[in-house]
């Protein structure tokens, strides 16, 4: 067989979402977003209504937040402290965060990460070795999919929150468990960022009594939106004692950047040792710990906040719906809409959005959900107001009745012709 350059195949191939970049980047894809982050933010010059910013409560622009972000930066400029925690960048600041991160969630200890990303896959690599078997959603996040890469031994997909599909495969696992003399990981996510829908902890949970294994939450999108005191879905659910490791970023609700693990002070004390993402990178900076402690403070003494985002969560959901749009099972302040359409119409559907009624979110197309459909991905924030919801509900209402009369196929035939794409 004849050899080929490494580059040949990327000359040809841009990937799934790269093949659209000329038409669709700085727009569709890799938009900017200009001004202060809020519920209007500039793009293309003009004002728009954001619903793409995971900034949950509104903490991103909080004037108290960016006061002690400024300060920190001028105490410890952005560098501090150099090297990996376990040689030169350990600080007492970082162990204090982590204790009230620990407390916060109703665990005995935490461990910071500097990415969550990266985060998660390390610390499913460091829970499991090769003789064990990990058991996870099929729709799970990237990170989780990456970090189930790394593992050397079995591993299983069940059908989204079925819970006849995760017995099923707690089953196929605990067989190849007894054979190798492994353990079991079971993986969900506490909210499913794309569709909303929570993960079915106290269910999967409630296996524990018939099956052996441990089970590991990326809470990344209930964290400090979900629960009485905002400690997440397993709050919720009333099941925080039963995740034996918890996961949450602090790039949602927390509007920064960052992330921990928590869980028994054993269980953290070994991934301390353990997690190569943390050894072998750069401590958090302190800016990062400071400014996370400031928004962990604001979570726990300020529930007006969380109290904002649901008021909004809950005035956009109920206002779809009662205009009969399709938001499909969500569970939390992730509000999709679905409707039906191919890629060139989706195109000039959010370009009439964005340039018509200045409403800004994010869309999701094929390959990522199934061909035809159309997602419009929307996330409420506590810095939202009813004006907003009731401008964008209007919207929807003027967008969706265009995408029925057929208006956005006749403004998109050309630009199918220029993707080769029937439509
Ligand atoms: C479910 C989930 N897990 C993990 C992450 C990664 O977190 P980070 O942005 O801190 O890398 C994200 C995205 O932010 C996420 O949505």
């Amino acid at each position: 067989m004849l050899m080929r350059d490494l580059f040949d195949k990327i000359y040809k191939d841009k990937g799934p979402l790269g093949k659209w970049a000329e038409q669709a980047e700085g727009y569709f894809v890799f938009p900017k977003l200009e001004g202060p982050i809020s519920n209007k933010m500039k793009f293309k010059g003009k004002e728009v209504i954001t619903w793409s910013i995971n900034d949950y409560l509104g903490l991103a622009n909080h004037p108290e937040v960016r006061k002690v972000d400024a300060e920190a930066a001028v105490k410890w400029g952005s560098a501090y402290p150099m090297g990996a925690r376990m040689m030169s960048g350990h600080t007492d600041l970082h162990e204090q965060l982590q204790r009230e991160l620990a407390a916060f969630v109703s665990k005995e200890a935490a461990y910071l990460l500097n990415f969550g990303y990266q985060g998660m896959v390390s610390t499913i690599d460091a829970l499991v070795s090769k003789d064990d078997v990990i058991v996870y959603d099929v729709d799970a996040h990237a990170c989780i999919i990456d970090g189930v890469r790394l593992h050397l031994g079995q591993r299983f997909t069940y059908k989204h929150n079925d819970m006849e599909s995760i017995e099923k495969n707690l089953q196929r696992a605990t067989k190849v468990a007894e054979k190798t003399g492994g353990g079991i990981l079971l993986i969900s996510e506490g909210v499913f960022g794309m569709r909303g829908e929570q993960g079915k902890l106290k269910e999967i949970i409630e296996l524990k009594k018939k099956y052996n294994f441990r089970f590991f939450v990326d809470d990344a999108h209930g964290f400090g939106t979900l629960g009485k005191t905002g400690a997440g879905a397993g709050e919720e659910q009333g099941v925080q004692d039963g995740i034996d490791v918890y996961f949450a970023t602090f790039a949602k609700s927390m509007a920064s950047t960052g992330a921990f693990i928590a869980g028994d002070e054993e269980i953290m004390n070994y991934l301390k040792y353990n997690l190569r993402s943390q050894m072998f990178a750069k401590s958090l900076q302190m800016v990062l710990v400071e400014g996370a402690l400031k928004r962990l403070d604001m979570l726990r003494t300020m529930p007006e906040l969380k109290e904002k985002l649901w008021e909004n969560v809950n005035a956009l959901q109920g206002g779809l719906k009662k205009r009969g749009f399709d938001i499909g099972t969500t569970q939390s302040c992730v509000t999709p809409v679905y409707l039906k359409g191919s890629i060139p119409e989706a195109m000039a559907l959010v370009k009439d959005l964005r340039e018509n009624h200045g409403i800004f979110c994010s869309i999701v197309v094929y390959p990522v959900i199934p061909k035809g459909l159309i997602l419009l991905r929307m996330i409420p924030t506590a810095s939202h107001n009813l004006e907003d919801i009731e401008e964008t509900l209007e919207a929807f209402s003027s967008i969706r009745e265009r995408l029925e009369n057929g208006t956005y196929k006749r403004l998109s035939a050309a630009v199918a012709e220029a993707m080769g794409e029937k439509i």
